[in-house]
């Protein structure tokens, strides 16, 4: 089957549409805070008659499930109040999220920074120093390792960039239009991992619908190769099936990795439309499974399901930034932007449904609640998430030789937490979770460079860092 195949705009698959509508009266979570909880606990949640929440002191227990049950049956004798009845539960989730910001950000403010320059820090066995490799880039996406030591490095504006003996070349030129709105632009570079036979670099991109309006958008892939400071052999890899393409300017996704047996995985966002996440024949919400030259796999999840696109590979995604195969066993993580909590680590596995928007950790930016629920029948559960949001992007599993305690691990970037983590497994569980940039700046992607330092790339400030070991 070819991509240019275009499907009916048929509203096919939609699963679990059972989601529990929401009062029309959904109030921000701050209030209902104020309203029910601070006369008690405190403005600030530091505590008054009624004990802090800022604190490690759980006398009631301090897991999500356990403060959402104490908010719920109360401990009537001690004067906590039963809620159940006069919250909802989606209310109840909601006020577990806001307690678990609250005490976040208590916990940041006291918390030291790493910065370039700084004293070396130990951290899970490595002593490591942050430095500066490039700054005077603009809003830097996605790093690409070239065999000969160069880096290249996409600017979200539209640039694509080469990185020499510390100097940044001019833009590329050649490279394709991209639609720079809100969060889309030029994202993803990423090598085929035969570039050194064949030269093909890829990148994935908001593209500009084929035949539309001016503002219509979705994540598009090309692949082409580098000569003389030029983008040729220009090749479409990706465009979306004509009729799906969106005006909202945010939740584009695009990553790609590379299985290395000939196959290209990349993500798109739910594009603001989180109930197409559900839809199997709508792009958006999606990893996708797609050749190296951009032909589909004919076994594909859904190859023969009708009205399906036939690329798809998993669903229910919200905004997947983060995507790696895990040298160890050649699984597929993926980290995923949730809402306002609720961001998640992925295990990516063929066919399956991860849940959004049906199922979520989080709740919406406004302090509204958007469902109850944080599990179901037939839906995957993050192996991780984060709640408050870091607002995790670019992820690696680590491979190189400079941090060998490192090997295997994972590295997430995190945006809004302005961090790099680093996590470890056992067992296929997150066992450990180690912080290695803290403060630093935004951190939007993560590579092992050649020589097996850690590199990262900040947005805000913009410019690429790298943590070098310390003997
Ligand atoms: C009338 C006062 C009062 C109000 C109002 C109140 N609480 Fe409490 N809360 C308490 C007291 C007293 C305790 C300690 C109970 C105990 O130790 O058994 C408590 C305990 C808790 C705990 C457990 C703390 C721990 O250490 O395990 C949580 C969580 C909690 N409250 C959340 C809330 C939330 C959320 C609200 C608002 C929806 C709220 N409370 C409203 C008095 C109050």
């Amino acid at each position: 089957m070819r991509l240019a195949s275009i499907l009916p705009p048929v509203r096919v698959l939609t699963w679990c549409t059972a989601a529990l509508p929401l009062a029309a009266h959904a109030e921000d979570v701050g209030k209902i805070y104020q309203n029910n909880c601070a006369s008690c606990h405190g403005d600030d949640l530091g505590g008054g008659s009624a004990p802090s929440m800022l604190d490690d002191a759980w006398t009631l227990g301090g897991t999500d499930e356990e403060i959402a049950r104490t908010i719920r049956l109360g401990s009537l004798d001690n004067g906590m109040p039963a809620w159940e009845g006069a919250l909802s539960e989606a209310e109840v989730r909601a006020l577990v999220v806001f307690i678990r910001e609250r005490r976040n950000a208590a916990a940041q403010a006291d918390a030291t920074h790493t910065a370039s320059g700084g004293p070396a820090r130990t951290v899970a066995g490595h002593t490591y120093r942050v430095e500066d490799v490039v700054s005077g880039v603009e809003t830097p996406w996605s790093m690409a390792f070239l065999p000969d030591g160069r880096m290249l490095i996409t600017e979200k504006p539209g640039r694509l960039r080469v990185l020499e003996n510390g100097r940044l070349s001019a833009p590329v030129s050649g490279t394709p239009a991209v639609l720079d709105a809100s969060q889309g632009g030029l994202m993803e570079v990423a090598l085929h991992p035969a570039f050194k036979d064949n030269g093909w670099i890829y990148l994935a991109y908001s593209g500009r619908a084929p035949k539309g309006g001016e503002r219509d958008g979705m994540t598009t892939l090309v692949r082409g190769r580098l000569r003389d400071g030029r983008w040729v052999d220009e090749e479409k890899i990706y465009v979306a099936p004509e009729g799906t393409f969106r005006t909202a300017g945010h939740h584009w996704g695009c990553r790609i990795a590379f299985d290395g047996q000939g196959y290209l995985f990349f993500t798109i966002g739910d594009r603001g439309a989180q109930d197409q996440a559900q839809q199997l024949d709508r792009p958006n919400g999606k990893v996708h499974r797609i050749h190296d030259d951009g032909r589909v796999p004919a076994d594909n999840p859904f190859v023969g399901t009708a009205g399906a696109l036939p690329t798809i590979w998993s669903f229910g995604h919200r905004n997947p930034q983060g995507l790696d195969f895990n040298p160890a066993d050649g699984s597929l993580w993926s980290t995923e932007h949730g809402p306002r909590g609720g961001d998640e680590l992925n295990l990516v596995q063929r066919g399956k449904n991860y849940g959004w928007p049906v199922i979520t950790y989080g709740i919406n930016y406004n302090g509204t609640p958007i469902t109850e629920r944080t599990s179901a029948p037939g839906m995957e559960q993050p192996v991780l998430h984060w709640t408050p949001s870091i607002a995790v992007c670019g992820i690696d599993f680590y491979e190189g030789a400079a941090f060998p305690q490192w090997e295997g691990a994972l590295l997430v970037t995190a945006l809004a937490g302005q961090d790099l983590r680093l996590l470890r497994f056992e067992g296929g569980k997150v066992v450990a979770q180690h912080s290695l940039l803290r403060g630093a700046g935004r951190v939007r992607d993560v590579g092992c460079g050649p020589d097996g330092a850690i590199y990262a790339a900040l947005n805000g400030p913009d410019k690429i860092v790298r943590l070098v070991p310390v003997p």
